[in-house]
């Protein structure tokens, strides 16, 4: 059974992108192992470019540490993360920049390890155009490229204010399916 990393990057807890991704790994199977961590809880320094330096980067510690061991022990990779200003939230984006960091730390063979792990995202958007979430989409979909991983696509639903998703019935219905090929 695939193991799944719910990664949730909203600025506020209760919020319509994890219900949405609670609705689609509600459907999962029993057996298929489910770790959820908030990237707003954890208290990463913010992310420093040394690759041209001649600093290496140290082996992480702390919640750094715990967040890059998650992520090399999940299968499948789901980025909990509404449409801000079209893009990521600040927390997923620093959670993937600080990869570029954990690639280039000697020990955990990070590149070879990531290639084949699944990468999907749920998200959240206010507009009813629902290319504004293009530039999130896209950015998850060349990283999984960059990385080799495998792209599953995104769950897209509408709402702003807390529990608006559950009134979009398309995207709840969607949900229900949406790992239905991934456990
Ligand atoms: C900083 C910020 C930027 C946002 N930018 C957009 C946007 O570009 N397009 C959009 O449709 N909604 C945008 N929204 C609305 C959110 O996507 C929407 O309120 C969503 O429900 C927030 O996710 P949450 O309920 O999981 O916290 C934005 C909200 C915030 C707080």
């Amino acid at each position: 059974m695939p193991r799944f990393l719910f990664l949730s990057s909203s600025a506020r807890s209760g919020g319509n992108a994890e219900f949405l991704a609670r609705a689609a790994a509600g459907a999962l199977s029993p057996s298929a192992p489910q770790r959820w961590l908030a990237l707003n809880d954890l208290s990463l320094p913010r992310f420093e470019d040394r690759r041209h330096s001649g600093r290496p980067y140290e082996a992480p510690l702390g919640e750094e540490k715990e967040l890059l061991e998650a992520t090399l022990d999940a299968d499948h990779l789901v980025f909990v993360a509404p449409v801000y200003w079209y893009a990521l939230p600040a927390s997923a984006k620093l959670y993937i920049d600080y990869w570029s960091a954990w690639l280039r730390v000697p020990g955990y063979d990070f590149k070879p390890r990531m290639a084949g792990k699944a990468l999907s995202a749920v998200t959240i958007i206010s507009s009813e155009d629902e290319t504004e979430a293009e530039p999130l989409i896209g950015c998850l979909r060349l990283t999984a490229n960059y990385m080799s991983m495998d792209w599953r696509g995104a769950l897209i639903g509408r709402g702003n204010r807390p529990g608006d998703v559950e009134k979009d019935a398309r995207a709840m219905g969607a949900a229900k399916r949406f790992f239905s090929a991934a456990a």
